[in-house]
């Protein structure tokens, strides 16, 4: 008895859902293997016009500010997106679905990379972060990795100091006419943080930045209080 009435209550959730979320897996599939055929991964979307970037960011957690070293490691990165034309569909025609997720070799995407990396400079994140596109080409990266940024701390008011902080991106490699990044967001997004026992984020912004004309990068500056 106890059994049938899981059952049947498992049977309701999922007739429930079929009539919500009418996509199945035939319908992914064929979206797939149509928006697949063809692509090249080598090529970045609009490759005659520059691709802009939209870059938003998230802080975890800090787990420390090295004042000899004046390095700043934390848990967190970037989460971004653009517009890739050749992945656009029309919902209806595939049982509602808007929106599908790719693994890193099947589609085009970015590396952003630290200007000021406390180590060697390397993709922030890896290829086991899979991409996310919506049905009107918007692509989704999130990504997150130990960040260790350089940070010159200034001990002038220690113990009582605030220390800005600077994680700055780019898309290494490109130029301004091919990948330009935007900040997406006027602060970093502080919804999974956990405190620090030392300092504590006063303030936090995501702005532009240039470096001798480049000017396709952008920052998440952190305010830290001791
Ligand atoms: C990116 O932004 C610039 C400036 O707003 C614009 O000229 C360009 O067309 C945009 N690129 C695309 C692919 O929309
Ligand atoms: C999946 O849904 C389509 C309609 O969107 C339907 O034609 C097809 O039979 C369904 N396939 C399965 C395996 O349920
Ligand atoms: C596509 O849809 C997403 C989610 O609704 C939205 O954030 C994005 O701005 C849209 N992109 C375009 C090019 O309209």
């Amino acid at each position: 008895m106890e059994k049938f009435r899981i059952y049947s209550y498992l049977s309701l959730v999922f007739i429930w859902r079929g009539y919500v979320y009418a996509a199945n897996r035939t319908d992914a599939a064929a979206l797939k293997t149509i928006l697949l055929t063809g692509y090249d991964t080598s090529i970045r979307p609009y490759y005659d016009k520059r691709l802009n970037i939209s870059v938003g960011f998230f802080v975890f957690s800090i787990q420390d500010l090295d004042e000899k070293s004046g390095t700043l490691t934390c848990v967190g990165g970037p989460y971004f997106n653009w517009d890739d034309p050749r992945l656009t569909w029309n919902p209806t025609d595939y049982g509602d679905l808007t929106s599908i997720t790719f693994s890193t070799s099947q589609i085009w995407y970015p590396e952003l990379y630290l200007l000021n990396p406390a180590s060697k400079m390397e993709p922030i994140g890896d290829s086991s972060f899979f991409l996310r596109s919506n049905a009107n080409g918007t692509v989704w990266r999130y990504l997150s990795s130990i960040i260790k940024t350089s940070c010159d701390v200034d001990m002038t008011y220690f113990p009582f100091d605030t220390q800005i902080c600077r994680i700055k991106l780019t898309a290494w490699g490109y130029n301004d006419d091919e990948l330009y990044l935007t900040p997406a967001q006027s602060s970093i997004d502080m919804t999974y943080y956990g405190e620090n026992a030392q300092w504590r984020v006063v303030g936090s912004t995501i702005e532009k930045f240039s470096v001798k004309g480049y000017d396709g990068m952008v920052s998440a500056v952190l305010s830290l209080k001791r």
